[in-house]
């Protein structure tokens, strides 16, 4: 097996045992490491042209996808791009196509890892989204074949928060008090759904996760249990913090918007 790929500055070369011993050296001189991908035994690279025969659909969308701006390539064939997650495509073609034949990263992360590695520890975490078990999966929040990996990436928010309300339904609301964190920058601004070391995948398990955009509401004042209180927020709330977190009983518990309260107040 060889295979060259190429994309921004680097070029991976792979090949056997030799890869592993790239592999060490890359994690410290690039930025990202591949590793060989998932493949049907015996299989050679086709080209996406070939895949554009049966798959045109699919080869049309993708021009303008994430994953196409890599020109993955082999000497032989051209771009690989298709076959840079789906492993080399001949068994398939001379197959005639169907099932079983090629890869099919579905239900499984492992071909996202290989050049994603960092993603593979932080599903690792202690509190993540159920990806390792397979009843989430990648493509469930990304788009492989079709415009920005991450939906709503850059251009429309309201995308990427509408890719967790598709299954999060609970926190869609409509509320009467709507969270200005939401509108702002959507769930991500509490949450790495990859995963954290945090309850509920939070970003900070205290006051921290609050005060990052809500410091000028605890005013200037007396330093409570590492947090700067009094002023507008008044001492009262330096001492409940020290008992528990902003969104604890009877504070700000509607993080996600509320129906009664305009303090988000339960
Ligand atoms: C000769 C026609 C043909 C060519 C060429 C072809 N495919 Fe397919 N492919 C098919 C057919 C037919 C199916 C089954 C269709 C279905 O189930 O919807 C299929 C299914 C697949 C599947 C799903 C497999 C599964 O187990 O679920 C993947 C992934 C795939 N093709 C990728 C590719 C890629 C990548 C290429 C180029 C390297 C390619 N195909 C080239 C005809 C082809
Ligand atoms: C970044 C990784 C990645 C790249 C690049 C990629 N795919 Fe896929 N492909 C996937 C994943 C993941 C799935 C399973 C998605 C699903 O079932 O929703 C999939 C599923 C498929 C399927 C079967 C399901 C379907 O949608 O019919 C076909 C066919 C397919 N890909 C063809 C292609 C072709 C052709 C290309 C190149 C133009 C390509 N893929 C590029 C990751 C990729
Ligand atoms: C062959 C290598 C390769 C494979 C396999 C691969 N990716 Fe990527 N992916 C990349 C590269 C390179 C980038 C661009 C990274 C960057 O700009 O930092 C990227 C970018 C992304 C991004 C967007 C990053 C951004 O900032 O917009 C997402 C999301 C993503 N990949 C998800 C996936 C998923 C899900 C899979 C598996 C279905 C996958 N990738 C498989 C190489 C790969
Ligand atoms: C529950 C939804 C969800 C799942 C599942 C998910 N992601 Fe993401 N991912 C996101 C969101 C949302 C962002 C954008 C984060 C941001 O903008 O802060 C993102 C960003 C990324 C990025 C670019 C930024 C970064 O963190 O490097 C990559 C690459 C990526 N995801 C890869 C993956 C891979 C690989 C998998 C599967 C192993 C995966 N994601 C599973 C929601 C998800
Ligand atoms: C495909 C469906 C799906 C999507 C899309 C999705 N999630 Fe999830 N989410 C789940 C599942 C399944 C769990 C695990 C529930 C469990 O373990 O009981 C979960 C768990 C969570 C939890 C922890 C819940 C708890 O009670 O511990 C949070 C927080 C979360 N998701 C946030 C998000 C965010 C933010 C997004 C968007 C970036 C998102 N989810 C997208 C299915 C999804
Ligand atoms: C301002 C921060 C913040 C934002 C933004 C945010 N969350 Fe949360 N979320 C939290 C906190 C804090 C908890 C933990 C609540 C608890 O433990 O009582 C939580 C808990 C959750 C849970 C677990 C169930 C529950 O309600 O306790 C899910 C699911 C969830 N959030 C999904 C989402 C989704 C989807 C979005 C985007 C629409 C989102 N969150 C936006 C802070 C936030
Ligand atoms: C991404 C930034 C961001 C984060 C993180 C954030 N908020 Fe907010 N929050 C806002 C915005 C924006 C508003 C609307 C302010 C306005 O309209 O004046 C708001 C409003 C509020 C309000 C309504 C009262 C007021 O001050 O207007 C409360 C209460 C509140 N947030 C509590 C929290 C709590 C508790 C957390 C942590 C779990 C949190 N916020 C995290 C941005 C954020």
């Amino acid at each position: 097996m060889s295979l060259k790929m190429r994309w921004s500055k680097t070029t991976v070369m792979l090949g056997g045992l030799a890869a592993w011993g790239f592999l060490l050296v890359s994690c410290i001189t690039v930025d990202r490491t591949v590793v060989a991908p998932p493949k049907i035994a015996g299989a050679q690279y086709v080209g996406s042209k070939t895949c554009a025969q049966c798959h045109s659909d699919t080869v049309d969308h993708f021009a303008g996808a994430t994953h196409s701006k890599f020109a993955f390539s082999d000497p032989k064939v051209g771009d690989t791009s298709c076959e840079a997650c789906h492993g080399p495509g001949s068994a398939h073609v001379e197959a005639g196509g169907g099932a079983g034949s090629i890869i099919n990263p579905r239900k499984s992360p492992e071909t996202c890892f290989q050049c994603h590695l960092d993603k593979r520890g932080q599903f690792s975490l202690p509190h993540t989204h159920p990806v390792m078990s397979g009843k989430v999966t990648c493509v469930d929040c990304h788009d492989v074949h079709q415009g920005e990996a991450v939906r709503g990436g850059g251009a429309s928010l309201a995308n990427s928060t509408e890719t967790c309300l598709k299954c999060h339904t609970q926190q869609a609301g409509p509320y009467v008090y709507e969270h200005g964190a939401i509108r702002e920058e959507g769930c991500t601004a509490c949450h790495n759904p990859h995963g954290t070391v945090n309850d509920k995948m939070l970003l900070a398990r205290d006051a921290n996760l609050c005060l990052r955009c809500h410091l000028s509401t605890m005013g200037a004042g007396v330093n409570i249990g590492g947090y700067r209180s009094g002023g507008a927020h008044g001492n009262a709330v330096g001492s409940r913090l020290s008992e528990g977190t902003c969104w604890s009983a009877a504070c700000h518990e509607g993080v996600h918007g509320s129906n009664v309260n305009a303090s988000l107040r339960p």
